[in-house]
């Protein structure tokens, strides 16, 4: 019998629906994106968030099973994103889910929104172990180790900002339009580094502390306002992602060799950036390790990676039943426990 996973996302401001066929065939993958209308706020508004998956869940389900011509019925299990992220946001996903799983009787699979952005990688290429994964987006910066299949170890993590966070806010300060990773991005091809910003924690760790570099940006800016200097924005944009993506991978790669690593993945909204993605290939095209780098249609949120964890607890049995609560503090470790 065929394993068909329908998978749903809605953790933060993409509505999502994929279905999945044993473990490999991606059926449909669907999704509305709420970014023009956060785009007005600079940012996402959690309560906006919400109100738009409710309006446009029952949608992106008709158009999912449509795309991929196939009934509830024949579905095997219903995943669902179940943290971290916005609580209100993932409500409306796990409703559905809940809703889904009671009437046409599947297991609910409560999946960690984290596993899913690594898990994104094996719509490129099978995860080989020891692998390094390196999340980067708006709500977190994790080094992972992963031995096997569904084994998380975090090795370290930031402190305070996410990466994704500081991109945000340094594009804002700005006055470049969100999602500030992207115009930051594209801008810092016209400028230069001129601006010498500080390296927080730059010890042997694996921790990061990225609120230090955006306060310094901050301060920079309001410091040259006061003066009635002009900011040149390119050569900041420039500036600031050069530190922030050499700080992150100064400090990821070490990994490889303390753990024997033969693969390194990367993971999150962030892992668009064209300056990280070029520098990680740089930096080990002399290695013996395979880098992975996910698609572009992968680093943004989806349901086809989450449908892919699903896939792999579905073979598991890692259900839950339909009291599941939505967790957004859940820690990847805890991925069994909810
Ligand atoms: O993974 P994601 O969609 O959201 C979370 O689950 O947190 O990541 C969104 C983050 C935002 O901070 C956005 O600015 C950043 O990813 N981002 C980028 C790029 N594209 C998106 N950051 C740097 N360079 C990019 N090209």
């Amino acid at each position: 019998m065929d394993k068909i996973i329908l998978a749903i996302e809605s953790s933060c401001d993409e509505t999502s629906i994929a279905i999945l066929k044993n473990d490999n065939e991606l059926l449909a993958n669907v999704i509305s994106t709420q970014i023009a209308v956060h785009q007005k706020y600079g940012g996402v508004m959690p309560e906006i968030a919400s109100r738009l998956h409710v309006e446009n869940i029952g949608v992106v389900l008709k158009e999912a099973l449509e795309q991929a011509k196939i009934t509830m019925e024949e579905v095997s299990a219903i995943a669902v994103t179940s943290g971290p992220g916005l609580i209100g946001a993932l409500h409306v996903g796990l409703q559905c889910a809940k809703t889904l799983a009671l009437m046409y009787n599947k297991p609910l699979i409560p999946v960690h929104h984290l596993a899913g952005h690594i898990y994104a990688n094996e719509y490129v290429s099978p995860l080989k172990f020891p692998c390094l994964a390196i999340i980067v987006s708006g709500g977190n910066t994790e080094l992972v180790i992963m031995d096997k299949h569904l084994s998380f170890n975090i090795i370290g993590e930031t402190r305070d900002d996410a990466i994704g966070e500081a991109f945000d806010k340094v594009a804002r300060v700005v006055g470049l339009p969100y999602p500030g990773g992207v115009s930051i991005d594209r801008l810092s091809k016209e400028g230069k580094y001129t601006y010498k910003l500080p390296r927080p924690l730059n010890d042997h760790s694996y921790d990061y502390s990225y609120s230090g570099i955006k306060t310094a940006v901050i301060n920079l800016v309001n410091n040259l306002k006061q003066k009635g200097q002009e900011v040149n924005v390119p050569d900041l944009a420039h500036s600031f992602q050069k530190t922030a993506v050499d700080l992150l991978l100064d400090k990821a790669l070490p990994a490889i060799d303390e753990f024997n690593c033969v693969q390194v993945v990367l993971a999150g909204g962030v892992s668009a950036n064209s300056y990280l993605r070029e520098q990680i290939v740089e930096r080990l095209k002399d290695k013996e390790v395979e880098v992975i780098i996910p698609p572009l249609w992968c680093t943004t949120d989806n349901a086809a990676m989450i449908a892919k964890v699903g896939s792999y607890l579905y073979d598991e049995k890692v259900f839950a039943d339909l009291s599941l609560s939505a967790n957004p503090c859940w820690k990847l470790e805890d991925y069994r426990k909810f």
